[in-house]
């Protein structure tokens, strides 16, 4: 077939834009990416989606600006990739910001390219994933810029609770772009080449006086382990982007649909001895939650989030018979396992992803009581303290609680408890559920006639045996079973099987009102 000269010419110009948006930036900054240790813009679509998937929209989309010398500066795409592929065989619409087009910021363009496909991800109920790499409002576009950025925000709340969002920091994300990826569910970083911060080194300098690095107010270990800002820190782009692939696998892709489910070979009814005696006999003595974890969920497959910070609670998703399920578990090796104003706030907003996608919630409880202290009081932690408690207690998937020891005082009540609609509430036997533990109970009942330790002691014991078992709470129902520690999976599965068809929904209201 012959093509007419106007139809190859037209094909030739497209081949040529479509290479000038391939090209971005030109080589030399292409360049400058790589020697920085980064990937450029296409390049991280390419291994975050599968081979081929990707359908890019607004390639030849370009910046309106005229002033200083924009008019004769056009690159097509304008500084972002977009558009939609699968990971894993499942849709997802991404962005990609490209550091090499006027440094990836964002001018009213660029803006409007991210806000058609979270439009589009809302309408057909897919994730939205943005791969943030970008300098901020572009600068020569104005105010037209912040209102770019505006559009993005308002779609952010929109989607929040309809379609998960996930930001991926690869390179700088400061000033008021910090708030789009704030607003969305997780935030990913790779170390060394990101940062967030709302204003940088410079500013803090004049105003506060304080000497920092780019790294030490905003790098991905700084908000992985002291802000709480983002939630994993990766070394580098192929890492950060391979596991945000098995991330995505735990997700449903909307509110609309059920969590996923991947058959895998671990049998339901595998048992793990080595459970009966994971509690130490001394209550004192901490053992390790997450081997508790690994030994019950298919194949000891833990996507743990936040590891390192306010680590006295766990949180992340693993699967049971396949099924995404969403965990939170008090650690007993830090902190005693008490809960906190920032273990609060973690688990609150991790109960609460799960409760917007219909991910099924387990609770393992080893916890003592809140922490006490002037820091925790002052710093509010009667209100951060409540979030947890308010999700929990919000929350309508199926929710199954295993208490492994400590369940005292308000802290019992929190963490899903039979009150607070827990479905299926277990306890090993090695539970003890009570006000408090036993020495801070016999000191104030017995506080009058108590003059030495062995008195003490002997109070303590007879409490202890009393009220630091599960019987109590099991005699009024409020714990379903006592089962065998090696039983565990075989009877959570059995729980979370049951629980499939739950149907709960809560009063019909405007929006709830968190403590925030
Ligand atoms: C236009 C920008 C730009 C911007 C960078 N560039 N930021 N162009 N608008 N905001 C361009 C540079 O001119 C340069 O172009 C190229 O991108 C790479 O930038 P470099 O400075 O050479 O790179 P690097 O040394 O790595 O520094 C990166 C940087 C720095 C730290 C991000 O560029 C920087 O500080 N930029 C300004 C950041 C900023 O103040 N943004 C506005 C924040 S306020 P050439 O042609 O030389 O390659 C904001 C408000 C949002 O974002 C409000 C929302 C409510």
């Amino acid at each position: 077939m012959v093509l007419t000269r106007a139809m190859s010419d037209i094909l030739r110009r497209l081949d040529e834009k479509r290479g000038a948006a391939r090209t971005g930036g030109g080589a030399r900054r292409i360049k400058a990416q790589h020697d920085k240790g980064k990937l450029t813009a296409r390049e991280r679509i390419e291994l975050l989606l599968d081979p081929g998937s990707f359908e890019e929209w607004d390639m030849f989309v370009e910046h309106r600006s005229q002033d200083f010398g924009m008019a004769e500066q056009k690159i097509p795409g304008d500084g972002v990739v977009t558009g939609y592929g699968t990971v894993n065989g499942r849709l997802v619409f991404v962005f990609s910001q490209d550091f090499t087009v006027f440094g990836g910021s964002l001018s009213e363009a660029h803006a409007e390219k991210i806000c058609k496909i979270m439009d589009q991800a809302m309408n057909v109920g897919a994730p939205i994933i943005g791969l943030n790499d970008s300098g901020g409002a572009r600068i020569q576009d104005g105010v037209a810029s912040l209102a770019g950025y505006a559009e993005v925000f308002q779609r952010n709340v929109l989607a929040s609770g309809v379609v998960p969002q996930v930001s991926l920091i690869m390179g700088p994300c400061a000033g008021g772009a910090v708030y789009s990826p704030a607003m969305t569910d997780f935030i990913f970083m790779v170390k060394d080449s990101s940062y967030m911060f709302v204003t940088g080194p410079d500013v803090v300098k004049t105003v506060t006086h304080e000497t920092v690095t780019q790294e030490e107010l905003g790098g991905a270990i700084t908000h992985t382990t002291r802000s709480g800002v983002a939630d994993l820190a990766f070394e580098n782009d192929v890492e950060a982007l391979l596991e945000l692939r098995r991330f995505i696998d735990f997700l449903p892709s909307s509110n609309r649909a059920p969590a996923p489910v991947r058959q895998l070979a671990d049998p339901r009814d595998r048992e793990e001895p080595s459970l009966d005696t994971l509690v130490p006999g001394n209550p004192n003595k901490p053992y390790d939650m997450k081997e508790l974890i690994a030994k019950i969920v298919d194949d000891g497959d833990f996507f743990e989030i936040q590891p390192n910070y306010a680590a006295n609670i766990l949180i992340g998703f693993a699967r049971m018979e396949g099924g995404t399920i969403g965990i939170v578990a008090n650690q007993p090796m830090v902190l005693a396992g008490c809960l906190d104003i920032d273990s609060a706030r973690k688990g609150a907003r991790f109960v609460r992803f799960c409760d917007c996608f219909n991910i099924p919630i387990v609770t393992f409880v080893d916890v003592p009581g809140f922490l006490p202290g002037t820091a925790q009081e002052y710093g509010a932690i009667i209100k951060h303290g409540a979030k947890l408690l308010f999700a929990f207690a919000e929350a309508t998937v199926p929710k199954v609680t295993l208490i492994t020891r400590k369940a005292y005082g308000g802290a019992y009540d929190v963490m899903s408890s039979k009150h607070l609609r827990g479905d299926v509430n277990f306890a090993w036997p090695s539970a003890e559920i009570a006000v408090m533990g036993p020495k801070g109970a016999v000191e104030i009942i017995f506080r009058a006639d108590l003059t030495d330790a062995a008195a003490i002691e002997a109070r303590a014991q007879e409490y202890r045996e009393k009220f630091a078992n599960p019987f109590v709470a099991a005699s009024r129902g409020f714990i379903d079973d006592v089962i065998q520690p090696a039983t565990t999976r075989r009877r959570l599965c059995r729980a979370l099987a049951m629980l499939r068809g739950k149907q709960l929904q809560n009063p019909w209201k405007k929006h709830d009102n968190i403590p925030l």
